[in-house]
Parts: structure tokens; C-alpha cells; sequence
């Protein structure tokens, strides 16, 4: 069965990013993928620095989040804006699965893999900006993006008490995460 990874990159208690992840991950699994949804707040990890590495290695939380990259065929991933481009939350744990331990393949949990993108926020433009420099990161990483992707504008006038509820945003959401599911299921290694 397909497995597909979602999150976003957001810990914020009330996260519009994490509301729009919960509904694409209902679509890819209505299409018969498995979905592991995580919250990044359960996957603490200091910010990257070359020499604590060499010195500490792999922090657990750090490996953990990669195994999860690794374990899946594609990913689902919602990422707030934050001047124009993703927060340092989102990159970093990002670089952190990017190294390699022993035993792995380089670039392991992103190469091969298929991942469905998308931003929420409250102003006009819905984040529309990270999904470009987003896109790109992945895309260098080996993950292929898939070319539908959402940014859902004044998101908080979609949603009652943290849940998406405007049925046309539903739709679109659900629909990315079954084409993320599909695609993952046709090509993913
Ligand atoms: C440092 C910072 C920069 C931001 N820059 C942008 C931006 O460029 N575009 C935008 O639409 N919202 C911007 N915002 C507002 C975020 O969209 C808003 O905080 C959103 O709720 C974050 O997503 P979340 O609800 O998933 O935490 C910014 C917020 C912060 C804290």
C-alpha cells in the first residue's frame, strides 16, 4: 500500500497549515493510501550546526523525522509564509533528514519520493510565494513535486473552531492528496 507522510510546517497551536494538512491527508487516504499525519512539535530538534554534528551526531528526534521521510513514498506538506518564503522550522528539520548516517544512501528519504504542496494563511495571496522557493527545495532534494499544488487565501474565513469547512477548499485539498497518493503509488521507489 502506498504510504504517504503529512505535515506542516507550522507548530502554532491553531495552525491553518495544519488544518489544510488534516483535510489533504483525508483525501489521500479516500484514494487507499496509508497516511501518517505528525505534528514537527513532537520532533524538537536544535537548529543545524555542522560542528555539534560531528560532535553529537544525529540528534534522536532528527533521526526519527528522517526514518519517517524514509519509510514513506510521498509526502504532504502544508507550509505557512513567512516573508515570502518557509520558516526556519520547516527548513530545518528538512536539512537535518538530509544527512546521511551510516548504512543510508545519500539524500535517502527524499530521493525517489513524490510530494503534494500547499500554504494557508489569512492574507490574499494565500502563501502562493513559499510554494515556489518550497517546490524548488524539494525538487533539488530528488523529490519530485506535483505540478498541483495550493495555496488557500483568507483561510480563516474557510474554517470554523480549526476545521476547514468551505466545501470548495475541501474539495481542492482532498483532491491534491489523492493525486499525491496516486502518483506516489505509480513511481515512488
Ligand atoms: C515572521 C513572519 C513572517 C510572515 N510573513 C508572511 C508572508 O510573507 N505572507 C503571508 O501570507 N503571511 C505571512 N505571515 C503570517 C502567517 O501567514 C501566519 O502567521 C500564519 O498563521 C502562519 O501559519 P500557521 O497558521 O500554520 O502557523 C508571517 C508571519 C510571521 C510570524
Amino acid at each position: 500500500m502506498t504510504k504517504i507522510l503529512a505535515f506542516a510546517g507550522s507548530t502554532r497551536k491553531g495552525s491553518f497549515n495544519q488544518a489544510i494538512i488534516n483535510v489533504a491527508a483525508e483525501g489521500a487516504r479516500e484514494a487507499g493510501a496509508e497516511v501518517t499525519v505528525i505534528d514537527l512539535a513532537d520532533f524538537q530538534m536544535p537548529l543545524f550546526n555542522e560542528d555539534e554534528e560531528a560532535e553529537f551526531g544525529m540528534p534522536e528526534k532528527a533521526q526519527a523525522f528522517k526514518e519517517l521521510l524514509m519509510s514513506h513514498d510521498g509526502f504532504l506538506i502544508a507550509s505557512p509564509e513567512y516573508n515570502s518564503s518557509y520558516p526556519a522550522l520547516l527548513k530545518n528539520a528538512i536539512d537535518w533528514a538530509s544527512r546521511m548516517s551510516e548504512g543510508e544512501k545519500p539524500l535517502q528519504a527524499y530521493r525517489g519520493k513524490v510530494a503534494g504542496i500547499m500554504a494557508a494563511s489569512a492574507g490574499g495571496l494565500g502563501g502562493m510565494r513559499v510554494l515556489v522557493v518550497l517546490r524548488m527545495l524539494l525538487e533539488n532534494l530528488g523529490t519530485m513535486v506535483l505540478p498541483n499544488q495550493k495555496a488557500i487565501a483568507k483561510v480563516n474565513t474557510l474554517m470554523e473552531e480549526g476545521v476547514i469547512t468551505d466545501e470548495k477548499t475541501i474539495k481542492q485539498l482532498k483532491n491534491l492528496g489523492k493525486e499525491t497518493a496516486e502518483l506516489a503509488g505509480k513511481i515512488a521507489k
